[in-house]
């Protein structure tokens, strides 16, 4: 079992990761586990089909089974008001009190529903995240917890920091090829806001389907240890943290825009990649052609751009403009100034209407 250890001003945790681990993590928190008055797993519906057990098990073994089970409607569909309200629900009806523990078994959706739910119940109780996909390398460090608005994702929310983070690698097996190909964009993400060689070492993956246990591992090993060195200087995003924003801005819009659910966000965040890349070039030192290269790389993972030819600039600068880390009417972008060298800046809507039309130009020559 590998640990990483997470520090941030409120809170120092550790993620365990490895395959099979949760039994063996589990029990190094028994006394915790033991003291709680009730162990609540938040669940997301199609992961519990798939491995409740797998986290229950253990649970009762090591505290003489007092566990409840409440399963939420699978991915974006739980970061609702009223799945929000109904999880409190069953926490009041279950008898929970301040000395209760929850633990989120799901994506990142999961994760980010359980942990805001933990912050408020009775105005905060410890937390556990067991993350079962991917992308959720990235949700599951760092502390941000949320559920969405009809006006907005994720703008309702809170920092609080989890007890610990379990990552059974053997959970991401049955993942389906959309979320794989999602995850895998913000590790690429996480390569490019950090270091050149493992990009490198990235651009030799022709194919996610070839990728072992072991390899996925190291990945999502090193994408955490990016995350929590970003997170360690700047846990409340006044600065640094915004590099994890990269390609999300353009990104964000896209997925707003073509409707949650349609796109998964890690396939919205590598257009945004690619848009951000191609600024890039335009406003900053990165080496000619490198967007292109990427944007190339990324049709032969499976990822697909064509989603963009349905939008107009206009209707994704609208979004743009709106999202929160925008502010006085300018578009803040996360660009690199060489791989592992990200900036932030300014850019005019001129600028980015210019990328625009030049992504949708490569799309289409693509799609011929
Ligand atoms: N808090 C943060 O810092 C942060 C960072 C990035 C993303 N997020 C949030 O994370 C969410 C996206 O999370 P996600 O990409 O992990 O997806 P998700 O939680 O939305 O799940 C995606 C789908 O995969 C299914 N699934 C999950 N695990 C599975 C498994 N092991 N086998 C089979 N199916 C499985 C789910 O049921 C769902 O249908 C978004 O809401 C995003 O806002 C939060
Ligand atoms: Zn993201």
């Amino acid at each position: 079992m590998q640990n990483i250890t997470i520090e941030t001003i409120t809170k120092e945790y550790d993620v365990h990761m490895g395959s099979n681990i949760i039994q063996e993590a589990l029990s190094l928190y028994k006394e915790q586990l033991l003291s709680a008055d009730q162990i609540v797993i938040i669940a997301d519906r199609t992961v519990a089909n798939l491995h409740i057990n797998k986290l229950v098990t253990p649970l009762q073994t090591i505290t003489n089974g007092r566990i409840k089970v409440y399963e939420v409607p699978p991915g974006e569909s739980c970061k609702t008001i009223e799945t929000f309200y109904d999880c409190h629900s069953f926490l009041l009806n279950e008898n929970c009190s301040r000395k209760s523990v929850l633990f989120a078994f799901g994506g990142g959706a999961c994760g980010d529903l359980t942990g805001f739910v933990a912050s408020t119940f009775m105005r905060g109780i410890p937390f556990y995240q067991i993350p079962t996909t991917i992308l959720a390398h990235d949700s599951a460090v760092g502390g941000k917890t949320a559920i969405n608005h009809s006006q907005g994702k994720n703008m309702i929310g809170s920092f609080y920091q989890p007890e610990a983070v379990f990552y059974d690698i053997s959970l991401l097996s049955t993942l389906p090829e959309n979320e794989v190909r999602s995850g895998m964009a913000e590790v690429i993400k996480h390569a490019l806001i950090s270091n050149q060689q493992w990009v490198n070492e990235l651009f030799e993956v022709q194919d996610f389907s070839t990728l072992t246990t072991s390899n996925l591992q190291e990945y999502l090993c090193k994408g955490i240890v990016v995350k929590a060195e970003i997170v360690k200087g700047d846990e409340f995003e006044h600065g640094s943290r915004k590099f994890l924003n990269f390609g999300h801005t353009y990104g964000h819009a896209i997925e707003n825009t073509i409707g949650y659910g349609h796109i998964t966000h890690g396939e919205a965040v590598m257009i945004g990649m690619v848009y951000a890349l191609m600024l890039s070039e335009e406003l900053t030192e990165l080496e000619s052609g490198f967007a292109r290269k990427f944007f190339l790389h990324a049709l032969k993972l499976g990822y697909t751009f064509d989603a963009i030819l349905t939008k107009t600039y206009e209707e994704l600068f609208e979004v743009m403009i709106r999202d929160k880390k925008a502010s006085h009417g300018d578009l803040h972008f996360v660009l690199l100034n060489k791989v592992g060298d990200p900036i932030s800046k300014i850019i005019s809507k001129e600028q980015g209407h210019k990328m625009d039309k030049q992504l949708k130009n490569w799309v289409r020559e693509e799609s011929i």
